[in-house]
């Protein structure tokens, strides 16, 4: 080895390992340090504690985080019945035949309120006076989405915004609307409850399947 180095033409002695001194004004510290850290260490208990504190910190606010969240991805319910989606009033509240009755006695009279999806849905009190039509009609007119108003002296529905008409079910007679305004069950429950459910069956006014299903 000495002999290559001094080959090359390097002197060996610089590559002699220097001899290994450690300081101590190195190693003190470090003990210190040590032995420092394993007074505070805490004892299993402690630590458990900590643990403990650190896990509902940050668990419960998850928590309480995650219920609203997982809620949002529900459907809007049915009202507590089980059998469709509850009609609001202008409100939000539940609609009930016997409110609805007194507020609307008139035979064949048609009010609007929130259905399906939150669409404005006429309800259409009975001939008799004594309840509703087992169906609501859309009031979203299928031209460009206007709210059709109920004209009751003319027996029809007609559009401010372009013209369109329809007859007293919601059939369109008059265009530029393409299509008649969707339909919804309209039932009341066992509670009194008026509700909205999607109408899948053939439309009644046209014989046809229904386009909004
Ligand atoms: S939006 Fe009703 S006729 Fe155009």
């Amino acid at each position: 080895m000495a002999f290559l180095l001094a080959k090359q033409g390097l002197n060996p002695a610089f590559f002699k390992s220097a001899p290994k001194r450690v300081s101590r004004r190195t190693v003190q510290p470090v003990r210190a340090a040590g032995a420092a850290s394993a007074e505070e260490v805490p004892d299993m208990n402690k630590r458990n504690i900590m643990n403990l504190v650190l896990a509902g910190g940050v668990g419960l606010p998850a928590v309480s985080l995650a219920g609203p969240f997982a809620y949002f991805f529900v459907p809007p319910g049915g009202g507590g019945d089980g059998g469709g989606q509850s009609a609001k009033d202008i409100l939000g509240a539940d609609v009930t035949i016997k409110q609805w009755l007194q507020g609307h006695p008139q035979p064949g009279s048609r009010e609007l309120a929130q259905g399906l999806k939150g669409d404005p849905t006429y309800l259409v009190t009975n001939q008799e006076g004594s309840g509703i039509e087992p169906y609501g009609i859309n009031a979203v007119c299928t031209h460009l989405g206007c709210v059709v108003p109920w004209a009751a002296a003319e027996n029809k529905f007609k559009c401010p915004c372009h013209g369109s008409q329809y007859n007293a079910e919601g059939k369109v007679v008059r265009g530029p609307a393409p299509l008649s305004l969707a339909l919804a069950h309209a039932d009341v429950s066992d509670t009194g409850v008026i509700l909205f459910s999607p109408w899948t069956e053939t439309d009644f006014r046209t014989g046809t399947e229904p386009w909004w299903s």
